[in-house]
């Protein structure tokens, strides 16, 4: 990709100038110099930090907070500092390619970029910066339905796999078209969330009296909005899978948002391909358990007839090791992916993935792990250092 050059943002309000590329500094010899036209960060949680201060303060607490209390949001980050790493150092192993099928895609390694509102919240390339980043870097972007741009935009942005994430609104009608328009513009599968049935308490976009411009899928071709009912249909089940799948032409059937062992049990019987394990990173049920303890149980319960992915609160290397020695085959990132649009368009998406698998690759070494199949095979710990089992917790 195109390095060391400026790049000159637009904003929502108003635009920056980014300081000239400077590199990542490498801490250790096994992790790569990567160079970013983003400021130097250490990690992703620094990069927040970074972040809000190109973003404009309603749409950046939109972005970062989360429901009611943030109980959950906190916990999402927590529940990784409870669980350790069976340690091994005489494997005589080294790292090698971390290459991931995923229903029928063929990734450079097991991040994806999880599925967000409005990315033109943050930088003018929207989605379509998005979608460059995680093509460039060689992951499928789960597109959502409430996209800046509509998802024919998005899927011509880039060559890279898209998945179209959709809610049930109570227009039946617009359901099924957005089913079929996904499916002709070529995505590959269909994620359905099912942890929107209403909007999740954010009382900090009521203080800030955000308000979010209409997603691209609901404005005509002249770029006004159409009348359609969006509001959420708050009544999803079993017969919602079947809605989905009858409508989007035998694609693959992602179930978000599945928290617990009976609504993993339910989507299996009903068929779907894939299970993501998350809270939608605490923005929806405050209260909701951690997503990490959640994806123990979760895991415990499919045991491995349907791939599984998981997100809320991936912000470290670690934590994505710790997610697929718990049962993940592959880790959702959220908001670092937002915050690296916005301060360096495509190519911060591009170097938040970067600096992720970079994480990875050095934990996996310290640890002992040589390949996904291996961090699979690695024990996680409880503190006291007994073994963590699959939904149990001390
Ligand atoms: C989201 N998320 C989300 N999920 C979804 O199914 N449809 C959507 O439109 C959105 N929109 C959205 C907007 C923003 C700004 C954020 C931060 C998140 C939830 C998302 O897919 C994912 O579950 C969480 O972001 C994962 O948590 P982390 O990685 O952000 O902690
Ligand atoms: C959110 C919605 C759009 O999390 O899912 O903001």
């Amino acid at each position: 990709m195109p390095l060391n050059r400026r790049e000159t943002l637009g904003l929502l309000a108003g635009s920056v100038t980014l300081m000239a590329t400077r590199p990542v500094r490498a801490t250790q010899e096994s992790t790569p110099v990567i160079e970013t036209p983003l400021p130097p960060f250490a990690n992703l949680l620094e990069l927040e930090t970074l972040a809000s201060k190109v973003i404009p303060k309603p749409a950046f607490d939109y972005i970062a907070r989360g429901a009611g209390d943030e109980q959950t949001l906190r916990e999402n980050r927590d529940a990784f500092s409870r669980v350790f790493i069976d340690q091994r150092v005489l494997t005589g192993k080294t790292v090698q390619a971390l290459d991931t099928l995923i229903l029928g895609s063929l990734l450079k390694s097991p991040l994806v970029v999880a599925t967000m509102a409005a990315h033109g919240l943050v930088h003018t390339t929207a989605e379509s910066g998005s979608a460059r980043g995680a093509a460039a870097y060689g992951t499928l972007l789960e597109v959502s339905a409430v996209s800046t741009q509509n998802l024919e935009q998005i899927a011509a942005a880039s060559n890279g796999d898209k998945w179209f994430q959709c809610y049930l609104t109570r227009d039946v009608g617009f359901n099924r078209e957005l089913l079929q328009r996904a499916q002709a513009a070529g995505y590959t599968a269909i994620v359905l969330t099912a942890d929107v049935t209403v909007g999740g308490n954010r009382e900090q976009d009521r203080r800030n009296a955000l308000c979010l411009p209409i997603p691209g899928n609901f404005l005509d071709r002249t770029g006004r909005p159409r009348a359609i009912n969006r509001v959420f249909e708050n009544r999803l089940g079993p017969d919602s899978l079947d809605f989905v799948r009858q409508h989007s032409g035998g694609l693959p059937l992602v179930l978000k948002g599945v928290t617990t062992a009976a609504d993993a049990r339910l989507a299996l019987r009903h068929g779907v391909d894939a299970i993501q394990v998350s809270n939608h990173g605490g923005r929806q049920l405050d209260g909701s358990p951690a997503a990490f303890d959640s994806l123990l149980r979760v895991a415990a319960e499919v045991q491995g007839q349907v791939p599984i992915i998981f997100d809320s609160g991936i912000r470290r290397g670690l934590d994505v090791f710790k997610a697929l020695a718990a049962g993940a085959d592959a880790v959702a990132i959220g908001r670092p992916v937002l915050y690296g649009l916005s301060l360096g368009g495509w190519q911060g998406v591009h170097a938040v993935l970067e600096h992720l698998e970079s994480e990875l690759r050095t934990v996996m070494q310290l640890a002992g792990a040589a390949t996904l199949a291996d961090i699979r095979a690695t024990p996680l710990l409880n503190p006291d250092g007994s073994p963590l089992q699959q939904g149990i917790r001390s």
